[in-house]
């Protein structure tokens, strides 16, 4: 939910280095950019719409520089509204990554007071307040801190000086800084991978603190203008690359690797996943936490703790945990489950949470996030980068993980390691399946003419139909709608007629029989059915076959699902990657 990154150094040209930062940022927005560099004391700015591209950028060399990558929320997507946005006496500029909830009343007093404003952004008015607060206070970095105080939400600033100064203010939207010290380079970027490349050390600013950087960094918190001592963590990921392998997108090679992410998960510290166990079985309620494609993860280990661990277990969707939070006491427990470890919705669950005494556990992908830094309990999914903008891999590494936490609890974690190399064994199985990869391109091909898809399914299926529409929807731009099996009767059921596709996820367990009912008034009706099972049926019109694995069912049945998707977004031509719209990591609400 855009991406922002300085750069201020001797080893590289930060024009370049800002350049090809962003490029790694764009999963973060995708509708504009621009860059903004200090060339003979003065500063020069490049604005485009459309995607990140090197033939626009003409800008020189440069010490100094600063850029953004935009998903819009205040303003449409035009050049005048991508940032980075520059001071009136053109000294500076700014680049935001947030909302700014309060911005009207910011926008109106501010107008009253004769300040004029070019964009539609809510990031002019924070450098217009600047300007404002400086008119009285005559200091910059205070008339920054006093102008950022002002602002709700959650938002993270960085400006560019004429002078080459790079000063960057955090709160809620990430913000971490990298150094190079063999080169004395200085890096800020909304992520860590996109400079983890170059850089020995990282620091993860807290919400209120300021870095300022010219020729040596410094770090104070904005409340009270004391320079706070860093802590610096080792940068774990520099070897870490952008690679799609020969495959064509990142989708599909994520995809492929989710062998290996099954794998990983299974060689977590048992000592770390025993101490979480030991937690869940002495909490009163513990809720699982995630947006998006984390939200149906949160679900599906919510069962898992259920059904496995006898645990209370309920799964909250981030943006929709606040009728909760009266609820939360001390002796409860909540799993917070997400790629980046930044999203906004789930991040303030946590943040509230915290401040009542809730006790925190989380599974993140990305090193150096929020969430990982306010938990009690600190996981890494460990899964390596995932670029693609829909969550497959990661997403497995969630359940999996889910799943093998109940074992734990359950008091089977060799039981639970056992079925997770079956599992690994048959995903690695079915992605090498040519007959399997051809009746999918054909399914595609039926299904990628269709407006409306339905999924149904139940019990350890029923965040996989989920997961799966969310899929669907993201990658095919297909409006899909999963159905729980039971429920289908109550009122989906009048939608089912000649010409509708129902796909279907049944496992030969205690479900089984009611999902198969259900299909059976789905065909009644003349709609007609592709049944993922480990079970051939004349009933269905389409068969795809899975292998048999009892309790990690599910976690195959993904596969099927996640292919059905990227196949039907490649052959509406859609931008697989990127899909339109959607950023990968939301930092606002
Ligand atoms: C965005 C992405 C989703 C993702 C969700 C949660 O909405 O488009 O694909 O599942 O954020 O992200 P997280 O980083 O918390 O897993």
């Amino acid at each position: 939910m855009c991406g922002i990154f300085a750069y201020i150094g001797e080893g590289r040209d930060a024009t370049k280095a800002v350049f090809n930062g962003l490029k790694r940022l764009d999963y973060r927005g995708y509708d504009s950019w621009g860059i903004s560099i200090v060339e003979k004391g003065e500063i020069k700015t490049q604005k485009y719409i459309g995607e990140i591209n090197r033939k626009l950028l003409t800008l020189g060399r440069s010490r100094s520089a600063i850029g953004h990558t935009r998903w819009a929320t205040n303003g449409t997507v035009t050049q005048i509204n991508a940032h980075p946005h520059t001071s009136s006496d053109k000294s500076y500029v700014l680049a935001h990554n947030g909302i700014v909830e309060n911005f009207t009343k910011l926008k109106s007093f501010l107008s009253k007071k004769g300040y004029k404003f070019i964009s539609d952004t809510d990031t002019e008015v924070i450098l217009r307040l600047i300007e404002y607060e400086y008119r009285n206070e005559k200091d910059f970095i205070i008339s920054v801190q006093n102008a950022f105080n002002k602002l709700d939400g959650r938002n993270t600033i960085i400006i560019l000086k004429k002078e080459g100064e790079v000063i960057a203010v955090r709160n809620g939207s990430p913000l971490v800084v990298g150094i190079s010290e063999k080169n004395n380079d200085v890096y800020f970027s909304s992520d860590t991978l996109s400079f983890s490349q170059y850089v020995d050390k990282t620091i993860t600013l807290e919400n209120g603190q300021m870095a300022i950087c010219n020729d040596k960094l410094t770090i104070i918190n904005t409340k009270d203008n004391n320079e706070v001592t860093v802590n610096y963590d080792v940068n774990t990921i520099k070897g870490q690359e952008y690679s799609k392998d020969g495959f064509r997108h990142f989708m599909i090679k994520e995809i492929h690797e989710e062998p290996q992410i099954i794998e990983k998960v299974m060689l977590q510290s048992k000592k770390n996943i025993l101490k979480l166990a030991n937690k869940i079985k002495n909490s009163t309620t513990v809720y699982c936490i995630g947006s998006g494609t984390a939200g149906a993860a949160a679900f599906q280990s919510a069962y898992y703790l259920r059904t496995f661990g006898g645990i209370n277990a309920i799964a909250l969707i981030g943006a929709e945990a606040k009728d909760y939070f009266h609820l939360f006491k001390k002796s409860d427990l909540i799993i917070a489950l997400s790629q980046s470890g930044e999203t906004a919705d789930t991040l303030e669950v946590i943040e509230f949470a915290k401040k009542v005494g809730v006790c925190i556990a989380s599974y993140v992908n990305m090193p150096g996030s929020l969430m990982t830094k306010i938990s009690d309990y600190k996981f890494m999914a460990n899964a390596g980068p995932e670029i693609c903008v829909m969550s497959t891999k990661v997403f497995v590494s969630q359940i999996v993980w889910g799943y093998l936490l109940s074992k734990v609890v359950q008091g089977k974690f060799y039981d639970g390691l056992s079925n997770l190399r079956k599992t690994k064994t048959a995903v690695s199985k079915l992605l090498k399946d040519k007959i399997l990869d051809k009746k999918l391109d054909k399914i595609a091909t039926k299904l990628s003419y269709e407006k409306d898809l339905f999924l149904l399914a139940k019990g350890q299926n029923l965040q996989i139909i989920r997961e799966g529409m969310i899929k669907l929807v993201e990658g095919g731009y297909i409006h899909a709608h999963a159905i729980p099996a039971g429920d289908l009767k109550h009122y989906a059921i009048t939608l089912m007629e000649p010409g509708k596709y129902l796909i279907s996820v049944i496992s030969d367990d205690e479900n089984k029989t009611d999902t198969m009912n259900a299909i059976n008034e789905v065909k009644a009706r003349g709609a007609s059915v592709i049944g993922i099972s480990v079970f051939p049926d004349k009933i269905y019109d389409e068969y795809i076959q899975v292998a048999n694995l009892g309790e990690t069912s599910a976690i195959l049945n993904i596969i099927p699902l996640q292919l059905l998707a990227y196949k039907i977004a490649v052959l509406k031509g859609n931008n697989v990657d990127k899909p339109r719209n959607i950023a990968k990591s939301v930092t606002v609400k």
